[in-house]
Parts: structure tokens; C-alpha cells; sequence
């Protein structure tokens, strides 16, 4: 008969503005969920983590709120994040687990040192044995298989919910970095404030990623016609239900400033790169991961602005969740860059 012996559990999270993934080394991505916890106004206790909060998002009655436990990439609500590990941690390894899992945590490389910590102990109370953090662009590149390791440089550009990580990489550490707070959740609210100028109509952060995904371009296209979609809101005079109607093009105006912003910070990287390494980015290009890498013509634009050719990596909202696992898979490869607790 075939006895597993039950042994310590090794995870890697992927603890996103957006989204929390969950990689489990022997088994892969096994969770992937909204960053997203429900708890009720009085007593801040929990209802619901992941999908079941999110469906609650906008829509909670008055003695529930739904809340987003991490701001611009990082933990704005202490308490609450930890909650939502201990959640995911708990469904992946079981409640009633004998071993604590080893967890590695990936964050933004641009987290404060307090933030750092915060992290740490947040992963430790939420049960684990060791707590590991490893930052962003790392996992992004083990997670796009760029071979870090090499003497070579590598950029790469991970663009996820709440901050864009743009970092150079060589012999297996980030060379030069740059974090902005600018990404998906930046372009959403855009789209939320163009609506209010320009129709004076009131819509939620749902409705507007919903607008981004379905019509939202980085470049106008020419010559063809434009996609157009209805909107659903209420009137900011009114009060009432009212619905419009956006094009590709109104959605490009209201997004492209947050987009600049997310380029300004890759030129920054470009600018402090070493000249050796820089000319091996101009032969390799850029590699961009993250959920808004998959805006459309994203990768146009920034090869325009940059002069760098550049694409989107496989699986880009996976990049991170994978590497972060491979991470934990290999840790004595990568220890040079991880902190422990
Ligand atoms: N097809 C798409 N087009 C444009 N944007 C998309 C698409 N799919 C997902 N996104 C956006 O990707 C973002 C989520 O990406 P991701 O899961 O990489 O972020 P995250 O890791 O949670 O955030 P962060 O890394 O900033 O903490 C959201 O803003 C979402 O709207
Ligand atoms: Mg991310």
C-alpha cells in the first residue's frame, strides 16, 4: 500500500493588491483568489475571504463591510491581512494540519523595512514555521524563466493591482530597481473619474475594471472602428440609474496619464542601469508580467516610449505565484535574496 508519509508543508503566496495565489511546491498553483476580506462594521470579524468577499464589494448591507486588506502593494490594514492568510493558509494545508507549513511571501521591492516586518509577523501569526519574504521582480523573472542566475542582465517590468515593480536583473539579485504605486487599481479609478467629468455619472470600481478589461487599449486604433460598450451608473444629479455609452478612445484618454506614470518608472530603471547590462536589455527586450500587462497594446506602448522592444511573459498573471513557489522549491539557489524569520 502506498503510505505518504505527512511531512511539513512548503508554500509559496503571491499576497497581491488584486489577487492571492497560493503555490504549493510538489502540487503548483492551487488557490487563486481576490485579495478581498468581508467582516462586519461593529466587531471586525471576518464573514468571508477571497471570491465570496469580493462578490460583496459595493453591495454589503449597512452591518458589513468588504475591504481590501492591501493598498497600492502594501498592507494597509494589518489585522485584517493576517486574517486573510491564516484563511488561505488554513484551506490549502487543512485546519487540523500537525506540521506548520514554511511560507514564502512575495512583496513589492519598494516596502519599507517596517513593512518588511509587518509581512513577517502577519505570516508567522497566520501559522507558519518559517516565514520567507521574497521581493516582486525576483519572482516575476523566476516565474517568466528569465535565467537569473546568469552574468547578464535581465529587465523585467510586473505590473499587477497596486504598484509596478521594474528591475534589472543579474547573477541572480536586482541590480537596479524602481517601485511605482501606479498599476491596475490607478487606471480603474481613471476610468471611475472620467465618467464623473465627463457624463457626471457615478460608477463602482467593478464596473469600471469591467470597462478596462473589455475596451480598454494602451493605443488607439486607426482605421478601424472603435470598440464601444454600455455603461451602467447613477447620475451624480439626479440620483437616478442611467446608462452610457464609452468607445475604445475615451477609455485611452481616461487611462493613458496612469500609464505614463507606470513608463516613467521603467525609464527611471533605464537611466540607472549599468552600460554593460543595459546593452543586454536592448538585445533581450523587456519582459513584462502582472495582471495589467494584458491590457491591450500595453507592450506597444512601452516599446514606443522606451525604445526597448518588449513583451508580455507567458501566463502573466501567474508569473509571480510560480516563481515565488520556485523560490521556496530552491531556496538555498536563491537565499542570497530572501529575508527569513
Ligand atoms: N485582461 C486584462 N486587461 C487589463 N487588465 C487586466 C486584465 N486582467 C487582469 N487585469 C488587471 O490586473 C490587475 C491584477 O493583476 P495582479 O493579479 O498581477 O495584481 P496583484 O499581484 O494582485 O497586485 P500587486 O502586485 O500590485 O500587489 C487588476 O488591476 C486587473 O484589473
Ligand atoms: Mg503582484
Amino acid at each position: 500500500m502506498d503510505f505518504k508519509f505527512p511531512s511539513t508543508k512548503r508554500i509559496g503566496i503571491d499576497l497581491g493588491t488584486a489577487n492571492t495565489l497560493v503555490y504549493v511546491v510538489g502540487e503548483g498553483i492551487v488557490l487563486n483568489e481576490p485579495s478581498v476580506v468581508a467582516v462586519t462594521a461593529e466587531e471586525n470579524r471576518v464573514v468571508a475571504v477571497g471570491h465570496d468577499a469580493k462578490n460583496m464589494l459595493g453591495r454589503t448591507p449597512g452591518n458589513v463591510v468588504a475591504l481590501r486588506p492591501l493598498r497600492d502593494g502594501v498592507i494597509a490594514d494589518y489585522t485584517i491581512t493576517e486574517a486573510m492568510l491564516s484563511y488561505f493558509i488554513d484551506k490549502v494545508c487543512g485546519r487540523a494540519r500537525f506540521f506548520k507549513p514554511e511560507v514564502m511571501v512575495c512583496i513589492p521591492s519598494g516596502v519599507t523595512q517596517v513593512e518588511r516586518r509587518a509581512v513577517l509577523d502577519a505570516t508567522m501569526s497566520a501559522g507558519a514555521k518559517i516565514a520567507y519574504l521574497i521581493d516582486e521582480p525576483l519572482a516575476a523573472a523566476i516565474g517568466a524563466r528569465i535565467p537569473i542566475a546568469q552574468a547578464e542582465g535581465h529587465m523585467i517590468v510586473n505590473i499587477g493591482g497596486g504598484s509596478t515593480e521594474s528591475a534589472v536583473i543579474s547573477l541572480g539579485g536586482v541590480v537596479v530597481h524602481s517601485s511605482v504605486r501606479v498599476a491596475g487599481n490607478k487606471t480603474d479609478e481613471a476610468i471611475a473619474a472620467y465618467a464623473k467629468r465627463k457624463f457626471n455619472l457615478l460608477i463602482g470600481e467593478t464596473t469600471s475594471e469591467t470597462i478596462k478589461i473589455t475596451i480598454g487599449n494602451a493605443v488607439v486604433p486607426t482605421g478601424k472602428e472603435l470598440k464601444t460598450m454600455e455603461v451602467r451608473g447613477r447620475d451624480n444629479i439626479t440620483g437616478l440609474p442611467r446608462t452610457i455609452v464609452l468607445d475604445e478612445a475615451q477609455v485611452n484618454e481616461a487611462i493613458l496619464p496612469s500609464l505614463l506614470e507606470i513608463i516613467k518608472g521603467v525609464k527611471e530603471v533605464l537611466e540607472q542601469c549599468p552600460p554593460e547590462l543595459a546593452s543586454d536589455i536592448i538585445d533581450k527586450g523587456i519582459v513584462m508580467s502582472g495582471g495589467s500587462s494584458l491590457l491591450r497594446n500595453i507592450d506597444k506602448l512601452m516599446t514606443e516610449k522606451t525604445g526597448v522592444p518588449c513583451h508580455v511573459a507567458e501566463d502573466a498573471l501567474l508569473c509571480v505565484a510560480k516563481g515565488t513557489g520556485v523560490a521556496m522549491e530552491n531556496i538555498e539557489l536563491y537565499k542570497r535574496s530572501i529575508n527569513k524569520k
